[in-house]
């Protein structure tokens, strides 16, 4: 197992099937309310440059609840890579605490952070990447539909940091994966490489919502404005107003597509208040198993 998780590519397909598994487990604890204290007198530090929901309220209710302490460090308080250098903040977590969560804009500082960490690193978002996210969502395919392979997943919307995870987990596990997106929001030429190199996955890119969508199992959408993008909203809305998730879409796809979004949703805009509401939609679901999960992956990079 490597020591930090900061890209599902770096981690064999046996290796994801066993987070998964230890998922599966964890949960079924979790909801039984029972005393399980893993990691009792452990810290996790929880680094967050950027604003969050669910990765703050997961990572810290799952670590507490496995009987550590987690820390929450906001935008404003350790100032990582501008008020102390990032290897100078990494080395400093290391003797305090026994994991760290960080998410951080540029993917370079969680690469920089990890290299000087003598701790476990957990990506909680950068840039170009989510993978707490995408394993998340793996689980929670698995879970509706029995089976996480050979499922065609179709990603509507912007090729950013969510599609990135997606590309990184097909060239590990075999999924019929398509983005589509506007031309000129296409996801990093390499990253697309890097799962077709993987050779158990279809990839494609697309630009046209109606054609591709068909027979989906899975239709997922994020934000059309990531956070640090946000000022470009109004420009991108214009752009992306075809490729908005809706009933019309979803009829579509046909009736075994799900519908997923790593949330937070921009109703309105990238998805209909009517597809959020509907039976299809398991965007709930995911946002419960990202504790499950995480908590899974905290264990597997701790030996636990
Ligand atoms: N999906 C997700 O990571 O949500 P937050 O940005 O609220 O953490
Ligand atoms: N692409 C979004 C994901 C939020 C969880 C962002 O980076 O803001």
């Amino acid at each position: 197992m490597p020591n930090h998780f900061l890209h599902i590519s770096d981690y064999s397909k046996n290796e994801l099937i066993e987070i998964l598994e230890t998922a599966k487990t964890i949960k079924q604890k979790f909801r039984n309310r029972e005393d399980y204290m893993p990691f009792k007198n452990r810290s996790l530090a929880m680094i967050f440059a950027k604003p969050s929901a669910r990765t703050r309220v997961s990572f810290e209710t799952g670590f507490e609840w496995m009987g550590g302490h987690a820390l929450f460090l906001g935008p404003n308080d350790i100032g990582i890579g501008k008020r102390e250098a990032i290897k100078d903040i990494s080395r400093l977590i290391s003797r305090y605490n026994d994991i760290v969560m960080a998410r951080l804009f540029d993917h370079e500082h969680i690469l920089e952070l990890a290299n000087y960490s003598s701790i476990p690193v957990v990506n909680g978002l950068t840039d170009y990447n989510h993978p707490c996210q995408i394993m998340t969502d793996l689980f929670t395919v698995w879970e509706h539909k029995n089976r996480f392979e050979d499922l065609k997943i179709c990603y509507v919307g912007d090729g950013n940091n969510i599609v990135h995870s997606w590309l990184n987990l097909a060239s590990k596990i075999s999924i019929n994966f398509v983005c589509i997106c506007p031309e000129g929001f296409t996801p990093d030429q390499k990253t697309i490489e890097l799962a077709k190199n993987g050779g158990c996955s279809k990839v494609d890119i697309s630009h046209d919502p109606y054609a591709a969508i068909q027979n989906a199992d899975v239709v997922y959408t994020d934000v059309w404005a990531s956070m640090g993008q946000k000022e470009e909203a109004e420009e991108r809305e214009e752009i992306f107003k075809p490729f908005q998730v809706n009933k019309e879409l979803m009829t579509l796809a046909g009736d075994s597509a799900l519908f997923m979004h790593c949330l937070p949703a921009e109703r309105g805009r990238e998805v209909t208040d009517g597809v959020m509401e509907a039976d299809y939609s398991i965007v709930f679901d995911q946002a419960e198993n990202r504790l499950h999960v995480q908590n899974a992956i905290m264990l597997v990079l701790s030996g636990l």
